[in-house]
Protein backbone atom coordinates (compact mmCIF):
# COMPACT_ATOMS: atom_id res chain seq x y z
CA UNK A 1 0.00 0.00 0.00
CA UNK A 2 1.33 3.43 -0.72
CA UNK A 3 1.35 6.58 1.36
CA UNK A 4 -1.96 8.10 0.25
CA UNK A 5 -4.24 5.17 -0.18
CA UNK A 6 -2.54 4.28 3.51
CA UNK A 7 -3.59 7.63 4.94
CA UNK A 8 -7.20 7.01 3.16
CA UNK A 9 -7.35 3.78 4.82
CA UNK A 10 -5.94 4.90 8.57
CA UNK A 11 -7.94 8.27 8.16
CA UNK A 12 -10.82 8.35 11.46
CA UNK A 13 -13.73 11.13 12.08
CA UNK A 14 -12.51 13.21 14.97
CA UNK A 15 -15.19 14.36 17.31
CA UNK A 16 -12.57 15.84 20.67
CA UNK A 17 -10.37 18.54 19.83
CA UNK A 18 -8.06 20.63 21.75
CA UNK A 19 -8.60 24.30 22.28
CA UNK A 20 -5.40 25.56 20.17
CA UNK A 21 -5.74 26.58 16.85
CA UNK A 22 -4.14 24.58 13.43
CA UNK A 23 -1.46 26.36 12.18
CA UNK A 24 -1.93 28.92 8.90
CA UNK A 25 0.61 26.42 7.02
CA UNK A 26 -0.97 23.31 7.78
CA UNK A 27 -4.83 25.09 7.21
CA UNK A 28 -3.17 26.23 3.62
CA UNK A 29 -1.97 23.08 2.74
CA UNK A 30 -5.36 21.64 3.51
CA UNK A 31 -7.13 24.11 1.66
CA UNK A 32 -4.81 23.49 -1.39
CA UNK A 33 -5.78 19.72 -1.13
CA UNK A 34 -9.60 20.87 -1.17
CA UNK A 35 -8.91 23.62 -4.14
CA UNK A 36 -7.02 21.04 -6.34
CA UNK A 37 -10.23 18.40 -5.80
CA UNK A 38 -11.95 16.83 -8.83
CA UNK A 39 -14.36 19.46 -10.44
CA UNK A 40 -17.54 18.56 -12.76
CA UNK A 41 -16.34 20.34 -16.26
CA UNK A 42 -13.28 21.55 -14.67
CA UNK A 43 -15.73 24.44 -13.29
CA UNK A 44 -13.69 24.81 -9.85
CA UNK A 45 -16.92 25.92 -8.53
CA UNK A 46 -16.59 25.80 -4.65
CA UNK A 47 -16.05 27.97 -2.55
CA UNK A 48 -14.55 27.74 0.58
CA UNK A 49 -15.56 29.78 4.34
CA UNK A 50 -12.69 29.33 6.68
CA UNK A 51 -14.07 30.79 10.00
CA UNK A 52 -11.69 30.63 13.01
CA UNK A 53 -13.86 32.95 15.18
CA UNK A 54 -14.90 30.87 18.47
CA UNK A 55 -18.49 32.48 19.04
CA UNK A 56 -19.63 32.27 15.00
CA UNK A 57 -18.35 28.68 14.97
CA UNK A 58 -20.28 27.56 18.33
CA UNK A 59 -23.52 29.87 16.65
CA UNK A 60 -23.40 27.72 13.49
CA UNK A 61 -22.45 24.60 15.13
CA UNK A 62 -25.91 25.29 17.41
CA UNK A 63 -27.83 25.91 13.78
CA UNK A 64 -25.95 22.92 12.15
CA UNK A 65 -27.38 21.31 15.50
CA UNK A 66 -30.89 22.27 14.99
CA UNK A 67 -31.63 22.23 11.19
CA UNK A 68 -32.49 18.87 11.60
CA UNK A 69 -34.28 16.55 13.67
CA UNK A 70 -31.34 13.76 14.47
CA UNK A 71 -32.51 10.95 16.25
CA UNK A 72 -30.63 7.81 17.25
CA UNK A 73 -33.58 5.82 16.29
CA UNK A 74 -33.45 6.54 12.74
CA UNK A 75 -29.80 6.30 12.30
CA UNK A 76 -28.41 3.90 15.16
CA UNK A 77 -25.35 4.58 17.00
CA UNK A 78 -21.94 6.69 15.56
CA UNK A 79 -19.61 5.91 17.59
CA UNK A 80 -19.55 4.76 21.20
CA UNK A 81 -15.41 6.11 21.41
CA UNK A 82 -16.28 9.69 19.94
CA UNK A 83 -20.35 10.45 20.10
CA UNK A 84 -22.04 12.31 17.71
CA UNK A 85 -24.71 14.40 18.38
CA UNK A 86 -26.73 11.53 17.21
CA UNK A 87 -25.29 9.37 20.10
CA UNK A 88 -25.80 12.14 22.79
CA UNK A 89 -28.30 14.27 22.46
CA UNK A 90 -27.38 16.69 25.45
CA UNK A 91 -24.04 17.64 22.65
CA UNK A 92 -25.47 21.06 21.45
CA UNK A 93 -23.44 21.92 18.75
CA UNK A 94 -22.56 19.97 15.92
CA UNK A 95 -18.94 21.21 15.81
CA UNK A 96 -17.71 19.86 18.97
CA UNK A 97 -15.63 22.60 20.12
CA UNK A 98 -13.36 22.54 16.91
CA UNK A 99 -11.10 25.54 16.61
CA UNK A 100 -11.53 25.78 12.52
CA UNK A 101 -14.71 25.37 11.01
CA UNK A 102 -14.90 25.22 6.64
CA UNK A 103 -18.30 25.88 5.25
CA UNK A 104 -17.95 24.99 1.31
CA UNK A 105 -20.66 26.49 -1.44
CA UNK A 106 -21.36 26.42 -5.09
CA UNK A 107 -24.18 28.21 -7.20
CA UNK A 108 -26.46 25.87 -9.05
CA UNK A 109 -25.19 24.73 -12.21
CA UNK A 110 -23.37 21.66 -13.30
CA UNK A 111 -23.49 19.28 -10.24
CA UNK A 112 -22.95 21.72 -6.99
CA UNK A 113 -23.00 19.08 -4.83
CA UNK A 114 -20.75 16.77 -6.09
CA UNK A 115 -17.60 19.69 -6.42
CA UNK A 116 -18.82 20.75 -2.71
CA UNK A 117 -18.07 16.99 -1.28
CA UNK A 118 -15.17 16.32 -4.07
CA UNK A 119 -13.57 19.27 -1.98
CA UNK A 120 -14.49 17.88 1.65
CA UNK A 121 -13.14 14.18 0.97
CA UNK A 122 -9.54 15.68 -0.45
CA UNK A 123 -9.64 18.21 2.97
CA UNK A 124 -10.18 15.52 5.42
CA UNK A 125 -7.48 12.87 3.86
CA UNK A 126 -5.15 15.68 3.48
CA UNK A 127 -5.92 16.87 7.30
CA UNK A 128 -5.22 13.19 8.44
CA UNK A 129 -2.20 12.99 6.73
CA UNK A 130 -1.09 16.19 8.83
CA UNK A 131 -2.13 14.50 12.02
CA UNK A 132 -5.48 16.82 12.30
CA UNK A 133 -8.78 15.91 13.48
CA UNK A 134 -11.08 16.62 11.07
CA UNK A 135 -15.09 15.08 9.66
CA UNK A 136 -17.89 15.92 7.47
CA UNK A 137 -21.10 17.67 8.50
CA UNK A 138 -23.28 16.98 5.03
CA UNK A 139 -26.48 18.61 7.00
CA UNK A 140 -25.84 21.70 5.32
CA UNK A 141 -28.26 23.26 3.02
CA UNK A 142 -30.45 23.58 5.68
CA UNK A 143 -28.24 25.32 8.05
CA UNK A 144 -28.23 28.48 5.60
CA UNK A 145 -32.04 28.42 4.46
CA UNK A 146 -32.84 29.26 8.05
CA UNK A 147 -32.89 33.41 8.77
CA UNK A 148 -29.61 33.55 10.77
CA UNK A 149 -27.83 30.82 8.27
CA UNK A 150 -28.61 33.52 5.55
CA UNK A 151 -27.68 36.32 7.55
CA UNK A 152 -24.43 34.57 8.26
CA UNK A 153 -23.75 33.49 4.40
CA UNK A 154 -24.64 37.65 3.51
CA UNK A 155 -21.84 38.44 6.09
CA UNK A 156 -19.45 36.44 4.21
CA UNK A 157 -20.20 38.33 1.39
CA UNK A 158 -21.90 35.43 -0.93
CA UNK A 159 -24.63 36.19 -2.45
CA UNK A 160 -28.20 34.05 -2.06
CA UNK A 161 -27.36 31.77 -5.01
CA UNK A 162 -24.46 30.55 -3.26
CA UNK A 163 -25.29 27.09 -1.71
CA UNK A 164 -23.94 25.66 1.44
CA UNK A 165 -23.84 22.01 0.96
CA UNK A 166 -20.88 20.55 3.61
CA UNK A 167 -18.96 21.60 6.70
CA UNK A 168 -15.60 19.80 7.04
CA UNK A 169 -14.29 20.70 11.01
CA UNK A 170 -10.69 20.83 11.87
CA UNK A 171 -8.84 21.04 15.11
CA UNK A 172 -5.74 19.31 16.59
CA UNK A 173 -7.01 15.54 17.94
CA UNK A 174 -7.69 14.75 21.60
CA UNK A 175 -6.94 11.47 23.39
CA UNK A 176 -7.30 8.34 21.76
CA UNK A 177 -7.43 7.64 17.90
CA UNK A 178 -10.67 5.79 17.45
CA UNK A 179 -10.17 1.95 16.66
CA UNK A 180 -10.67 0.58 13.09
CA UNK A 181 -14.39 0.14 11.99
CA UNK A 182 -14.20 -3.42 10.13
CA UNK A 183 -15.69 -2.74 6.21
CA UNK A 184 -19.33 -4.42 5.65
CA UNK A 185 -19.54 -7.07 3.32
CA UNK A 186 -21.07 -7.41 0.03
CA UNK A 187 -19.98 -3.35 -1.37
CA UNK A 188 -18.00 -4.33 -4.33
CA UNK A 189 -19.65 -5.89 -7.23
CA UNK A 190 -17.21 -7.00 -9.96
CA UNK A 191 -18.48 -7.30 -13.28
CA UNK A 192 -15.91 -8.20 -15.97
C1 LIG B 1 -22.18 13.02 4.14
C2 LIG B 1 -21.63 12.88 5.53
C3 LIG B 1 -22.25 13.54 6.57
C4 LIG B 1 -21.74 13.44 7.87
N1 LIG B 1 -22.32 14.16 8.87
C5 LIG B 1 -21.80 14.11 10.11
C6 LIG B 1 -22.35 14.92 11.15
O1 LIG B 1 -23.28 15.67 10.94
N2 LIG B 1 -21.80 14.83 12.38
C7 LIG B 1 -20.76 14.01 12.64
O2 LIG B 1 -20.30 13.98 13.78
N3 LIG B 1 -20.20 13.23 11.68
C8 LIG B 1 -20.69 13.27 10.43
N4 LIG B 1 -20.14 12.53 9.43
C9 LIG B 1 -19.03 11.62 9.75
C10 LIG B 1 -19.52 10.18 9.85
O3 LIG B 1 -20.27 10.00 11.03
C11 LIG B 1 -18.32 9.24 9.81
O4 LIG B 1 -17.65 9.40 8.59
C12 LIG B 1 -18.77 7.78 9.96
O5 LIG B 1 -19.27 7.55 11.25
C13 LIG B 1 -17.63 6.80 9.67
O6 LIG B 1 -16.53 7.02 10.54
P1 LIG B 1 -15.07 7.30 9.95
O7 LIG B 1 -15.12 8.58 9.18
O8 LIG B 1 -14.18 7.36 11.16
O9 LIG B 1 -14.74 6.13 9.06
C14 LIG B 1 -20.62 12.62 8.14
C15 LIG B 1 -20.00 11.96 7.06
C16 LIG B 1 -20.49 12.09 5.78
C17 LIG B 1 -19.79 11.39 4.64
Amino acid sequence: MNQVIDTMVKRRTIRKFKADQISDEELNAILEAGLHAPNAGGGQSSIIVVSQNAELNERLGKLSRNAENITGARMGRVSSEQPSIIDDESIKSAFYGAPTVLTIFAKPGYNLTGDCFAAAENIVVAAWSLGIGAYIVGRCAKTFSTEEGAKIQEMWGLDGEFEARVHVVLGYPDGKEPSYKPRKDGRVIFSK
